[in-house]
């Protein structure tokens, strides 16, 4: 990784509306998330995340995979505008494509992804949707290295989120989406900040901040 004074160089991956990839943005140009977008690529031509990218100036590239005879060709392809745009950090916003080992060797330990679960329950596409239909009392959403499985890699950071009694899968969403925003952005200066170490399974953060000892009740307790 570069010189810590300079900013994270990212690239960002979307595949439909970049919202997430609209809070990296905007925290960047708050000033609270030290890093740079170098690219924004999208697999689908008519993805909100390009107009978000192109509406702050930054460098938008998409790339249909119908036009690649295989997945390897287009992971390749996307290799290679990655890196000449000398992209430090893959970051996965709502990208709905599975990259290939070819893609996770060329970024060891830095393609990140967002999943709106907590993970490892309810991986793979509709996160939301699994755990509302399932009846769970707390859902949320998590950031994880990616690795060659699916939504399976070392966990950064989780929120958690109560499903209420009256939530419909929508509602729920949308709760789960605006803890996105935010600990996407978190994660990625964690990363920036060289306060991410990976072990196993495990990844250890060098935080200040200690986690207060509380347990979350949905429904709450009454006297016990
Ligand atoms: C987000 O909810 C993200 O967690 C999800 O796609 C949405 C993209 O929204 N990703 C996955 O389900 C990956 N398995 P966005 O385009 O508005 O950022």
């Amino acid at each position: 990784m570069a010189n810590m004074a300079d900013p994270l160089k990212l690239g960002v991956l979307v595949s439909g509306s970049g919202s997430n990839l609209q809070s990296i943005i905007d925290n960047i140009e708050k000033g609270s998330l030290k890093a740079s977008i170098q690219v924004v690529i999208s697999n689908n031509p008519d993805a909100f995340g390009i107009a978000r990218a192109q509406k702050h100036g930054l460098s938008a590239v998409i790339l249909k995979h119908e036009d690649f005879n295989s997945r390897e060709d287009f992971d390749l392809e996307l290799i290679k505008i990655l890196k000449s745009n000398k992209v430090e950090l893959v970051v996965l916003a709502g990208f709905m494509r599975i990259l290939t080992p070819v893609f996770l060797k060329a970024f060891p330990q830095r393609i990140i992804n967002i999943h709106p679960a907590l993970l490892p329950s309810f991986p793979g596409t509709h996160g939301q949707k699994m755990a509302f239909e399932y009846g769970v009392k707390f859902s949320g959403c998590t950031v994880h290295f990616v690795d060659e499985g699916i939504d399976s890699g070392p966990i950064i950071i989780q929120s958690v989120v109560p499903v209420y009694d009256n939530d419909t899968e929508e509602s729920l969403a949308a709760r789960i989406l605006e803890q996105e925003h935010r600990i996407y952005p978190q994660a990625i200066q964690l990363i920036a900040e060289n306060k991410i170490k990976i072990e196993g399974r495990k990844v250890h953060i060098k935080t200040v901040e200690k986690i207060p000892p509380v347990a979350l009740y949905n429904p709450p307790l009454a006297g016990f």
